[in-house]
Formats: structure tokens, sequence, C-alpha cells
């Protein structure tokens, strides 16, 4: 969950490490720091709290170096403070150390290096790699060496960069089960955790895989597999424009992504709708088509948001495919014994393509035989490499922690590929074709809803006292329900739980009262006249009520406190519209209580530990 970056060339880097940390700073905040070596002496610089308090620090030093590593840390082991802050270094300084990722036997490994006399400064896991590299240093081995002997040694996962005053002229990075990429320039390259860090500078880049370990040097780099065999890397070419890593003129990531959606979506859908055939064209499941159709069944894993997006498809490809589908938390699937079979098709969704249990839950159902597709937005995130087949969401980059136009995105793609089978089974051309129809409107209806964005800001000033709120939904609503629950708690810190409306009664009633404010995912489809009675009940304990309504009805406006209208569509796309006031609902709330929703408390992007 780390972010890491490095650079080594002729340029003073200072200015370079702490561009890129800010770039990464949405993946761990609660400390920086950097390496470097200065006329070859390391300089190594850290702070508690975010990227700016280090660049107040290091801009008082002055520093002219054009080799250096920088960190910024989501702690895991040991808490945040100057001592666990990245990087780690050898007892003499010469070597240090960043790592993203965890290591499992760090507690026998250290032990093991204290009885030969190393001296251990931090809490963290992490610091054992730097003494276990310098311990191999020791024995006359060269820097690349010493990292391959100790990755040899370790269990765990790593993303991890090394550079020592002893090699100036080159950084060692690493990676197993944590993202890595090498960056290349002219006369000068760079290391990162994430391409988004160094995109500014260069979009030739070299993606690394698990067990492989790469000197990279100014003029060139060079990739071995741990048993020291050459490797041969593609160098690809990544198109990220800086504005789309931007805030612009927007307050927040979270809000600029929020507005963006009416592109976001049409991004996801443009050139994949075959108005002609009623179907649509996904070219990362070419030739995966009958496989996946012919399915005795679909299992979706996910965390998080991305799982909300997994059940809303659980409706889609039910109703549209006839197909059973299963979704499971990623988490879960991983430490049981799940029955997965060669006519299973897993589909594994997840923004950033890096979260540790969903790549860890795609490797068992492949180890089992089943096609595992991704579903994916970050381009050459390590579940859109490790599956057989996938689909980009094509949201464009996603900085906020909390998720908001990947979610719209992932059902676009989702719908997508509920289309593409059904259109194989039953469902009919011209259903297919309204699908599309209805798909294609999607975006000047969202734009329609952020018109409204004054109004759902009104609302939001009512909250911001709330203790605890409940989101309740029915049918496709119903993850849309558990969605905008978690908007709301992971950043205005308000307890939110969101339920299907007739589990209600089922417990979750006896919490309303007059503090209880509940909002209810009503548009008119075939449950409406059910979720009608379930905000009587609610209305009935005097609890606050918002409901989330279709444009046309013009009944609940009399039954409830507050309404947010949206405009119509099929209901497997209602959720595509019923989200976005939610997502503007807990963003207007959490910025009025003066909290920080693009890095919420506690929180990391993408999750790279389990
Ligand atoms: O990158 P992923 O989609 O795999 O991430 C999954 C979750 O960590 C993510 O959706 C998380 O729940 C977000 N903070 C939700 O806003």
């Amino acid at each position: 969950m780390c972010g890491i970056i490095g650079y080594i060339g002729g340029k003073n880097c200072v200015p370079i490490l702490i561009e890129g940390l800010k770039r990464l700073e949405y993946r761990g905040y609660d400390s920086a720091g950097v390496g470097l070596i200065e006329n070859n002496t390391p300089v190594v610089i850290k702070k508690k709290g975010r990227v700016a308090e280090l660049e107040n620090k290091i801009s008082k030093l002055k520093i002219d170096s054009s080799v250096g590593i920088a960190h910024t840390r989501w702690a895991t082991h040991g808490e945040p403070n100057e001592v666990n802050a990245h990087p780690h270094v050898n007892k003499d300084s010469t070597i240090f150390l960043v790592h993203n990722g965890i290591i499992e036997n760090f507690n026998e490994l250290r032990t093991d290096l204290q009885n030969k006399g190393f001296e251990f400064r931090s809490e963290t896991d992490s610091e054992v790699l730097v003494q276990l590299i310098d311990f191999f240093m020791g024995k006359d081995v060269s820097l690349f060496d010493a990292v391959r002997y100790a990755m040899n040694m370790v269990k765990g996962t790593y993303g991890i960069a090394i550079a020592s005053t002893h090699v100036p002229e080159k950084i060692i990075v690493a990676r197993k089960g944590s993202p890595l990429v090498i960056g290349l320039g002219n006369g000068e390259n760079f290391i990162a955790s994430d391409v988004n860090a160094i995109i500014s500078y260069t979009s030739s880049i070299v993606y690394l895989d698990d067990g492989e370990i790469a000197c990279v040097q100014k003029d060139s780099f060079e990739v071995k597999n741990i048993d020291d065999e050459l490797i041969e890397k593609e160098i690809q070419q990544v198109k990220i424009s800086i504005d789309s890593i931007s805030k612009g003129n927007y307050a927040h990531f979270m809000l600029k992504e929020i507005m963006e959606q009416p592109v976001s979506v049409k991004n996801s859908f443009r050139g994949r709708l075959l108005f002609e055939e009623g179907s649509s064209k996904l070219g990362g499941l070419q030739g995966f088509e009958t496989r996946i159709a012919n399915s005795n069944r679909i299992l979706i894993c996910a965390c998080g948001t991305s799982w909300h997006a997994g059940l809303v498809a659980e409706y889609m490809i039910e109703q549209y495919a006839g197909i059973p589908v299963e979704v499971e938390y990623a988490s879960e699937f991983r430490y049981r014994n799940p029955i997965i079979t060669a006519d299973d098709t897993c589909i594994f969704i997840s923004q950033s393509g890096e979260t540790a249990d969903t790549l860890a839950a795609m490797k068992e159902a492949k180890r089992r035989g089943a096609l595992v597709l991704g579903v994916c937005n970050v381009v050459g995130s390590s579940i859109a490499r490790e599956s057989h087949a996938g689909v980009y969401i094509h949201a464009g980059p996603e900085i906020g922690v909390a998720s908001t136009k990947a979610f719209t995105s992932q059902l676009v793609v989702l719908a997508l590929i509920t289309i593409l089978i059904a259109r194989t089974k039953h469902l009919s051309l011209v259903d297919g074709q309204n699908i599309l129809r209805e798909l294609d409107k999607i975006p000047s209806k969202i734009q329609q809803i952020l018109d409204n964005h004054a109004k759902i800001e009104k609302i939001a000033e009512e909250f911001i006292d709330s203790k605890n709120f409940l989101y309740l939904g029915r049918g496709y609503n119903f993850p849309v329900a558990l969605e905008g629950a978690l908007k709301l708690k992971e950043i205005s810190y308000i307890h939110a739980e969101g339920y299907p409306a007739a589990e209600m009664k089922h417990g979750p009633i006896a919490l309303i009262d007059k503090n209880m404010p509940a909002v209810f995912i009503s548009p008119v489809d075939s449950v409406y006249e059910k979720v009608l009675s379930n905000i009587e009940e609610v209305k009935a304990r005097k609890g606050r009520i918002i409901a989330i309504a279709t444009e046309d009805d013009n009944y609940i406006d009399k039954i409830v406190d507050y309404v947010i209208k949206v405009p119509n569509t099929i209901r497997m796309l209602m959720p595509i519209l019923t989200v976005i006031p939610l997502q503007l609902l807990a963003y207007h709330i959490a910025v009025k209580k003066g909290l920080n929703v693009d890095q919420p408390r506690n929180l990391a992007k993408s999750v790279t530990v389990e």
C-alpha cells in the first residue's frame, strides 16, 4: 500500500522524488522519507506525516543528488513515526532500502541476524531486508547478488528498491506480489510502484513480474530472475495524460472524479456497442465468448466497492444470461476450500488491479482450472496481466481513495459482458439493442444528476451532526445501498449500514428514531411498492428519510423528508444513476465536517497487503 519512487541520472533528483511522492501519496500517507547519495555520502531524511512536511524539511538542506529512492508509508508493522518510516538503513548507513509489502518471517530472520550481532532500530518488518542484504554484502558479494540471496530467504510480499554508496551508479529493485516498474528516460531512469509517479518524465515502461530483480543504471537496465538468469523484458508505451492525474480546478480528486463520470462512463463503452447485432465488442474476451457462455457457474471475486459492482453483476447476469452467479469477498475465497472446476468462469474486479486479496484469489482459481477474467482500471496491473482474458474499464486514473468513477465504469463493463454472454443465449436482438440504446443515454443522464449538485449539497448540510445512517435498497439497488454506506463511512467517519430494505424488519428497525437518517434507493421499478411500505415503517418510527427516486415519481415527495431525483432507465442500468447522488452526499457531508476526503484516516487507495 506504500508508494515507492527512485531516480538515477544527471539531474538533481530531490524535486523529482518529492513530486513523485505527492502523486503516490494516495497509496499511503502516514510518513515519508528519501534516501540520497550526495558526493558519495549517504543522506537519509524522514518525516512523520504528509509529504509536504518532508518537502519542507528537505528544502532547508539544499541537497544536490542524482541518485535517490523515496517512500510514502501506510503502516503495517510499527506505528507511524520517523524511526519506522522508510528508507531503512544498515548500521553505517551505506545501504538504504524502501519496501512495499509484508515480510512474514521477519521475526525469525531478525532473531537470527541479532544473534549475528546486527542491531535493529525500528519495529518494522522491512528493516530485516536491509540488514540481511548488509549481511550478504559482508560476505563479499555484489549488491545485486545480496538482494537476490535475501529474496531467497524472505517469505511474504515485496516491492523493494535499494541504493548504496558502495555502488552509487546503481539502484536495485525486486518484486514479489507488490508492483514495481522501471521508467526509461534519456540518460536517466526511474523506478516506481505506480506509473503515475513517473509519467511526467517518461511513458516507456518496463513492468517487473514476480520473482524478478533488476539493476537500473542511468543508461541501462538489466532484469534477472532469482536464479540469476537474464530475462528479456518488453518496453511498453503507456499513455496517461498529466491532466488526468491532476486535480485541475477541483477542490478534491474525489469531486473531480465524481464530476468526470459522464465522460468516464462513455469511455467505458466507447467503440464497444454493436447496435446492429444488439451485442457488445470486447476485444479482451475474444475467443473466450463460448467458454464463458457455456460456464456452469460464474464466480465473481473482489473487495470493497469492486465487490459491490460484482453484486450488481450478479443481478445482471442471472437476469439476462441465465447463468448462476456467486459473488465472494476475495479475502474469504482465498482462505476456504472453494469448489471450483474447469467449467467455471471467475471474474476478478479491481480498480487498481493490485489488491492483494483479489490477486491471490485469482491465482487460486487459476490453479484450480477455472477460466479467470480480470475487470481492471489500471492498465498493466498485476490482475490484468495474470488473468487469462479481461476487459479494461477505461475510467482513467482514480486518485481519490474513495472509489467513484471506477464503480460506474465497472458497472458499464459488467453490463457489456452480460450482453455479450446473453446474446449467445436467450437475449433477443431487439432486447439487446434496447439495452445498448439505454446505455448510450447514460452519460447525459449522469450529467442531469450532477447538474442538481447544489440541492444535494444543501441536503448534506442537514446531516453533518448525524452519528449513524441506514442505506436501504432492493434488487439491483441493494448493492447501491451498500456502496452509499461505504462511501459515507470511509470519508466522513459516520457509522453507516447498507441493508436490503426488507431486511430492516429483521433487526435494524430497532435503531430507528428521530436521530436516525435512512436513505432509501427507491426508483419506480418492480419492487417500488414494497420499498414504499418500508419507507412508511421508518416514517412511523420518526426516522428522517432521504429518497433517491425517479424523476416521474411525484408521490414520493409527499411522504419523505428529502428527495433527490434521477432520470429513468432500465433496471439493470439504474445503479449507475442512483449511486451518483450518494457519492455527492457522502462527499459534501465529509467536506462540511472539515475532513480530508481524498486521504481519509487509516485508508490507502490500493490494499496490496492482506
Ligand atoms: O483496487 P480495488 O478495486 O481492488 O480496491 C478494492 C477496495 O479496496 C476499494 O474498492 C475500497 O473499498 C475503496 N476505498 C472504496 O471506496
